[in-house]
């Protein structure tokens, strides 16, 4: 694995960068899809960036997977201009060989079967193919919402419940440890490495975005070993909202700290 031997791109460069849809920005960005290019989106949502990803592609098939049904229902009321959407997951997709770009944007840390995952990746390509992947990392990969949930967790009304909470993220503490899930899946890593994106919002919209992240995953019952109630979630929803409010300042604007992982590799044959 050579970390040194990729391209620079703008991505070293930058301190500061928005959350989300510009973390998906900057890995399209070291993906350098070209036109004609056949490209599948694992975990495609609604398909904003699978939409960006046809029109860098043009001519190239793009396919986007998402396995919400309520999803890509969504993702098919606007016109597809070409794409496909299907239901289908990480997991179980059947790609063999019909692909020159993986793109995975923001999905990899729910992936509950990352080695089959990484293989069904990697059997999608076409030799010669590309993956990259986004998505929020490290066990602390929110310190804002660290910081909330460690104040959040000492209340008495949640304190019990909260501790029978068991974590449904992949997680990996460095960009090594995450190359090294891709390497023992036949790829070859050219770029892995975890930056801490900084913005600011308003602190509700800091509470929204958390809400489709780290929060959503303590509102799933199925992550508990033992029986939770809806008194329960709402107490624990308000409780970390409080907490995150008390971090923004006078102007009610909060600084949200992600680290993200980049990795690009080649299907290595
Ligand atoms: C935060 S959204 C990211 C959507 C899109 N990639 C983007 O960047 O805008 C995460 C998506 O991953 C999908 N997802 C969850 N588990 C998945 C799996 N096992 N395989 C593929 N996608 C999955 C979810 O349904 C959801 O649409």
């Amino acid at each position: 694995m050579d970390f040194r031997s990729f391209p620079s791109a703008s991505i070293h460069s930058q301190s500061v960068t928005r959350l989300m849809g510009d973390a998906g920005s900057v890995l399209l960005e070291l993906l350098d899809i070209r036109p004609g290019e056949d490209v599948l989106d694992v975990g495609c949502g609604t398909g904003k960036l699978t939409r960006r990803v046809k029109a860098i592609s043009g001519s190239g098939r793009v396919v986007g997977i998402d396995p919400s049904e309520r999803i890509i229902a969504k993702a098919l009321r606007r016109p597809t201009g070409g794409l496909e959407f299907k239901v289908d997951s990480a997991e179980s997709m059947g790609y063999r060989g019909e692909f020159d770009v993986v793109f995975c944007n923001s999905v990899f840390e729910w992936l509950k079967n990352i080695d089959a995952a990484v293989a069904n990746m990697r059997a999608a390509l076409r030799p010669g193919g590309r993956i990259g992947v986004q998505a929020p990392a490290t066990s602390r990969c929110s310190p804002t919402f660290s910081a909330a949930l460690g104040e959040s967790v000492r209340d008495p009304k949640v304190r019990e419940t909260v501790s029978a909470f068991r974590s449904p993220w992949f997680w990996r503490e460095t960009p090594e440890q995450y190359a090294e899930v891709f390497e023992r899946g036949g790829f070859k890593v050219k770029l892995s490495e975890i930056r801490l994106f900084e913005t600011v919002h308003g602190k509700e919209e800091v509470f929204r975005i958390l809400c489709s992240s780290a929060i959503a995953g303590f509102m799933n019952p199925d992550n508990y070993t033992c029986p939770v109630g809806e008194e329960y979630l709402r107490l624990f929803q308000e409780r970390v909202k409080q907490s995150l409010y008390k971090q923004a300042d006078e102007a009610g604007m909060l600084t949200l700290h992600f680290h993200r992982i980049f990795l690009v590799a080649d299907r290595g044959d």
